[in-house]
């Protein structure tokens, strides 16, 4: 995997350096989209994002009407939050914004490595979550329910109806029965897209005010030149 994201980044770098005259910075080089089934090829500005998405509007790998999808077409990517019963509308906001990072964020590229799936071809790994953002999402969540801790790829659910549903062998839970704390449930839910570091490390808001920025842009660009050094050291 390491041997794979550091040749990937090289190629990435001496691609960029010879065909591209647009990028100048180290920060172009960071500046990628996950490749999967609605991501952009690259980052841009949109015209307007729909709703909770809008923070990543100056420079976004979704388009406005995925932006809008994700909000309002349930269930995005073919996968039922509600496969107990109806999450509650604090804990559904934390989950769609979630999946606005996942289809908008440039600053994933350093984290991603490959994977083999109608979806898409890559995944993002322990990408540094703020413990206060994963606070808020476990307090929203809490007391809602479901039967399998780990939603990553759907893999464990039962599919035979098209959709995910509880297999029949497994019970439906509160999350506070399921997860043995905040930081357990938001790296194990999305099979460890996400690693909760304390506020005092780099890492990622998935809530923000768009109008002052992206504050993960500087967070992706310190990982990104510790990935180039390393190829370096
Ligand atoms: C470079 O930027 C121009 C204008 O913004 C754009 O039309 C062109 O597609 C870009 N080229 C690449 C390789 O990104
Ligand atoms: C979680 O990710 C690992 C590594 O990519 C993969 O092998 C595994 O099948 C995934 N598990 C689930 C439940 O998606
Ligand atoms: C999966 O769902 C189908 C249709 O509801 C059901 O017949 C089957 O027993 C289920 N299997 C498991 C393992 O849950």
């Amino acid at each position: 995997m390491m041997v794979f994201k550091v040749l990937q980044l090289l190629v990435l770098c001496l691609v960029s350096a010879v065909s591209s005259t647009n990028r100048t910075t180290f920060v172009d080089f960071v500046s990628t989209c996950l490749n999967g089934r609605y991501q952009k090829i690259k980052p841009g500005p949109e015209a307007d994002l729909f709703n909770q998405c809008k923070p990543w509007k100056d420079r976004s790998c979704c388009t406005q009407e995925t932006s809008e999808g994700l909000h309002t077409s349930e269930p995005w990517l073919n996968f039922n939050w509600n496969h107990c019963q109806q999450l509650s509308p604090e804990c559904s906001k934390h989950f769609i914004q979630d999946l606005c990072f996942y289809e908008c964020s440039p600053n994933v590229g350093p984290w991603l490595v490959p994977v083999n799936m109608k979806i898409r071809n890559e995944k993002f790994m322990h990408v540094p979550l703020c413990e206060s953002e994963c606070t808020n999402w476990w307090n929203a969540c809490k007391y809602d329910f479901t039967c399998l801790p780990n939603w990553g790829g759907g893999k464990g659910f039962n599919w035979t109806t098209g959709q995910n549903t509880c297999p029949s062998w497994s019970t439906c839970k509160k999350f506070s029965e399921i997860y043995t704390s905040s930081s357990n449930f938001c790296e194990t839910v999305w099979n460890y897209s996400w690693k909760v570091v304390p506020e005092t490390e780099p890492c990622m808001h998935i809530w923000f005010d768009g109008s002052t920025g992206n504050p993960n842009d500087k967070i992706a660009l310190e990982k990104a030149k510790e990935v180039a050094n390393s190829l370096i050291g």
